[in-house]
């Protein structure tokens, strides 16, 4: 038996858990569930990262302490994470008394070897706010190839890192105004000194992807390794460095060590001894993260473990960023999906298995597409697993299971050879390989169920003993699919080891090869829905209004213009016309004084148009799509007034409506500024 823990990366104080995070913790926990399934002993410890200026910031804002606010999202956090069946051990905070004692031995370690030593560090600072800026909170154009807006450490667009001084034009993010250069000393840890042993740690041994160790050779250690800037000046929200008063521990300092501090919170819960968790080799220490924090958990990290004599992470698990429908997270599009507002509407169940089955040991980016996660659910989790159970569960709820397993030509022991692969699928992370080799398993049991028609022998009272044969069978590769996917679907398991009376708390991996015999089964109760596409309609929905620009956020109303900018590639500017040309086109303004559906016709709104006057004009517009004709009657538009008429089916068409976008529902009709009137022509 194997003694592992692990942790996910410990998420900010500072905002709510959203579906990006979902990757990760889903991720993590499915691998510690199937670490118990395997029967070995594994601990699961993660915390919230409270401290630094972001959430300092977001308090003084809110007109309450940091440790309140901290306190706040805690129980947010929480929350989300149960409902999202994500199970701890123990869920601590950085700001914990824990914490910092491991901060203090591990501290003094770093200054015994000689490691740290003062400079003076230039930084900008705000002198409206009062405080240092965090690379964060200073944004500016990139030194190295002029992109503008980019934060002070890295730049989006070139991928260069560099240090916010550097960064021109800068303006800080808190108040708008231009920082200022500020001298202080800061205390800075000499990392290029464990160059040699970061080599070798990251590049042999196995404990990091490839890609991962591959990225680190060629952009860190073929060169001196930067001096680490590990203080930060007050006012800062965190711990004070003991021995250098009016400086604290910059945040990434001890937001690892809070992985520790929560282990030794746990320790003392369950009388265990800390020391045998992180610096008994007998240990295993997994870390689960994003590729964005790499660079903390690849170099700084391991080199403090280390330096202060901890276990070093046997492993360390790096997963992409979540896309949604290919793109960015967004929240004008309404794709920045809280995990509460999705729990408001769907089942963990179905985000769990998506996950699962996109997720491998790779670290590129994972795709959330909102057909596809349907698709998947329905086919899969429904149409595949859920179906098998409730098509034959019911006809043998008197009767249980046969006594002696009936002869399957083989299915069940099909089913029961796929466990050592499972097992090392689960091991790897790959749990795209895990859901296909279940999901073979279900191919076969449901094209059995198929082929043997219980519903037809379930009629034919000489036929009950086999009806009842058909239904063990189908019941025993459910449960052999169930127990494989347990990690995934953790409630789904605990209700169908209750249909089969049995506990899935004491399921191991090894049941799936012994069949229930003679056994009660009990009554069916509902499983899973479909997945209903009004449902992922209305999640969306609720985000985008969660997150509608107030007028004085004019961050978040450019951020929606970028999202919702059509790139000229899509639609390239046409030919250079002159001054002339464009004034053979009479633009009028008009006003809808008649709209009304052309039944026959899909796309088309029969309107008609005022131009002052009497003059009026007959026009069928195709915007069927986008516009109910209530709405549009009143309203001003801009019209092309001397096209060439004609005829269509319904009628006469003597003009055109402006509109743009792509069609469907995305059609937008111009309108002119309040004042103008009918008739007046557009120059
Ligand atoms: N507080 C730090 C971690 C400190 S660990 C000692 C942090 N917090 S975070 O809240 O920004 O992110 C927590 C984890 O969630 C990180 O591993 C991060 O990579 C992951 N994700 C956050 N947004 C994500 C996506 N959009 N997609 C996938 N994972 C993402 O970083
Ligand atoms: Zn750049």
């Amino acid at each position: 038996m194997r003694k592992i823990l692990v942790t996910s990366a410990l998420p900010y104080a500072n905002g709510p858990i959203h579906i990006g995070h979902l990757v990760e913790y889903i991720q993590t926990d499915i691998w510690v569930r199937a670490q118990r399934l395997r029967g070995n002993r594994c601990v699961y410890i993660c915390a919230d990262d409270t401290h630094g200026t972001a959430i300092m910031i977001r308090a003084n804002k809110e007109g309450i302490t940091p440790e309140k606010l901290i306190a706040d999202v805690r129980e947010q956090h929480l929350a989300s994470f149960t409902g999202m069946d994500i199970q701890f051990d123990n869920y601590g905070s950085t700001n914990a008394s824990e914490s910092y004692e491991t901060c203090c031995e591990i501290w003094s370690a770093l200054r015994k070897a000689g490691l740290v030593h003062e400079k003076k560090v230039s930084q900008l600072f705000d002198t409206q706010v009062g405080t240092f800026l965090a690379d964060r909170f200073v944004k500016g154009t990139c030194p190295k190839c002029g992109a503008e807006d980019q934060y002070g450490d890295s730049c989006d667009k070139c991928g260069a890192t560099y240090s916010p001084a550097d960064l021109k034009n800068p303006v800080s993010a808190l108040s708008g105004t231009t920082p200022e250069m500020r001298e202080a000393e800061h205390l800075m840890v000499e990392i290029e000194r464990l160059r040699p042993f970061l080599t070798e740690w990251t590049q042999n041994g196995g404990h990091l992807q490839p890609e991962i160790a591959n990225y680190l050779a060629g952009h860190f250690l073929g060169d001196e390794l930067r001096d680490w800037d590990i203080s930060r000046p007050a006012p800062y929200f965190g711990f004070e460095i003991p021995d250098s008063p009016g400086n604290y521990w910059y945040v990434w300092f001890d937001a690892p060590i809070g992985y520790i501090g929560s282990t030794r919170v746990w320790c003392k819960r369950e009388n265990e001894d800390w020391e045998r968790w992180w610096k008994d080799p007998e240990t295993e220490i997994h870390h689960f993260i994003g590729k964005d924090i790499t660079y903390f958990h690849t170099l700084f990290w391991p080199a403090m473990l280390k330096t202060a004599g901890f276990n070093l992470p046997e492993k360390v698990h790096i997963h992409g960023m979540l896309t949604t429908n290919g793109e960015k997270m967004s929240k004008s599009k309404g794709t920045f999906i809280k995990a509460d507002t999705y729990l408001k509407y769907l089942d963990p169940a179905y985000l769990r298995y998506y996950f699962a089955s996109k997720l491998t040991n790779r670290v590129d980016d994972v795709d959330l597409n909102f057909a596809d996660i349907r698709e998947k659910v329905n086919s899969d989790l429904v149409g595949k697993l859920v179906n098998l159970a409730s098509r034959t569960a019911k006809f043998v709820k008197e009767l249980g299971t046969s006594s002696v397993y009936p002869e399957d030509s083989g299915l069940f022991e099909f089913g029961a050879s796929q466990a050592e692969e499972i097992a090392q699928a689960y091991e790897e992370c790959d749990f795209a390989k895990v859901t296909r080799l279940v999901m073979a398993i279900g191919d076969r049991a449901n094209k059995f169920v198929e082929d043997s028609a219980p519903w037809a022998l379930r009629k034919d009272p000489a036929r009950q003993q086999e009806l009842q044969d058909v239904c063990s069978i189908a019941l025993n590769l459910y449960r052999q699919m169930v127990i494989y996917l347990s990690p995934i679907l953790p409630k789904l398991a605990a209700q169908s080891a209750a249909l089969l009376n049995e506990n899935a708390e004491s399921w191991t991996i090894n049941d799936v090869k012994v069949p229930l015999c003679g056994t009660k089964v009990n009554e069916f109760s509902h499983l899973m829905n479909r997945m209903d596409e009004k449902a992922i309609d209305a999640m969306i929905e609720e985000t985008r209004e969660e997150n509608k620009p107030e007028e004085s956020q004019n961050e978040e109303v450019k951020s929606q213009w970028e999202d919702s900018a059509q790139p000229l590639e899509d639609e390239p500017l046409e030919e250079v016309c002159t001054i002339d040309d464009f004034c053979k086109v009479d633009l009028r303004v008009a006003r809808i004084i008649m709209a009304e559906e052309v039944p026959e016709a899909r796309k088309l709104l029969h309107l008609t148009l005022s131009l002052g006057g009497d003059v009026t004009k007959n026009v069928f517009a195709g915007i069927k799509s986008a516009y109910k004709p209530e709405d549009l009657v009143g309203r001003l538009v801009v019209c092309v007034a001397n096209l060439q008429p004609r005829q269509m089916k319904f009628g006469l068409s003597e003009g055109m409506v402006c509109a743009a976008g792509p069609g469907g529902k995305d059609i937008f009709l111009l309108s002119p500024d309040s004042g103008a009137q009918p008739g007046q022509r557009i120059h």
